[in-house]
């Protein structure tokens, strides 16, 4: 079994799936795609796939005899990676690993993927070695972490810290905790690759039910234990703060990633 410090139930995963990743992270690996050229027979890894939403976009680019395979450290996520995988030419190989313990060989892939996963690896220095490993001479990585804290999770994190607590809006804070363009360079420079394409992608993300939406969050424990009257409160606060975001009635929210791609180079050491 793969490090079970961090395992979601199944609930959680499909929780994750089924408000997360229409909001925002398939749109992201829409975005994604569409500024990587890639190849129709490519090998391709996607590394902290989640529930695979990025997983399928690549399935729907490689039209030729490709390979793909996920990995994620939580096996409930790749579970529901396996069940929502759309019948294809493609069989999808679905590990739960760590990204340190990647199990396939060395230079096996073109293009490793990496979706909004690096910021929550305890060890980024040696997560990006096991990748570059996994990477053929001529492969790509191409990695997306947020830039920016999304007006959305600032909002949260501040009504979380005046009525649930510090645990609930750090948690709030989490995936924009690695967010330094400067530092993620410096990372994948000290890691051997070097970067061939920095850019940005901003997405608007869609709240079409903000209370459901927010209760999908991992933060879903911290506030059912502060209660119905907090909940209303948080989700309140957070709608007002953001009421500039309004349009025709939905709540549509900026959020910045950067989009990395870089190659491996031959090892100086
Ligand atoms: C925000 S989700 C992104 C998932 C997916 N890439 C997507 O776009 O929907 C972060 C993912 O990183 C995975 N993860 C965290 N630490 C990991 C590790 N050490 N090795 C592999 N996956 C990890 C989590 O299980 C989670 O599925």
């Amino acid at each position: 079994m793969a490090n079970d410090k961090f395992q979601l139930t199944k609930e959680a995963a499909l929780k994750y799936d089924s408000h997360s990743v229409p909001a925002m992270f398939a749109p992201l690996a829409r975005a994604t795609m569409e500024k990587i050229d890639l190849p129709p027979s490519a090998h391709v890894i996607d590394i902290a796939c989640g529930t695979g939403a990025l997983t399928r976009e690549i399935t729907s680019c490689l039209t030729g005899r490709g390979r793909i395979v996920g990995v994620d450290l939580n096996e409930t996520m790749v579970t529901v990676a396996r069940e929502n995988q759309p019948e294809s030419n493609h069989n999808v190989e679905w590990y739960a690993a760590d990204v340190c313990n990647i199990p396939c060989d060395d230079k096996s892939f073109d293009f490793g993927f990496i979706q909004q996963g690096l910021q929550f690896f305890p060890d980024k220095s040696a997560s990006l070695k096991e990748v570059h490993r996994v990477l053929r001479p001529n492969g790509r990585l191409v990695l997306t972490c947020w830039r920016a804290v999304s007006p959305f999770n600032g909002a949260l994190a501040d009504a979380l810290e005046r009525h649930v607590g510090e645990t609930a809006a750090t948690k709030a804070r989490a995936p924009f905790s690695f967010r330094d363009g400067n530092v993620i360079t410096k990372l994948l420079r000290d890691a051997e690759f070097e970067i061939v394409l920095h850019d940005a992608v901003v997405l608007e993300r869609r709240f079409d039910d903000l209370h459901s939406q927010i209760m999908a969050l991992p933060i879903e424990a911290d506030l059912r234990q502060a209660g119905d009257t907090v909940i209303k409160t948080v989700v309140t606060e957070v709608s007002a703060e953001l009421s500039q975001y309004y349009k025709d009635g939905i709540l549509c929210v900026p959020q910045e990633a950067h989009l990395f791609c870089a190659k491996p180079v031959a090892s100086t050491k």
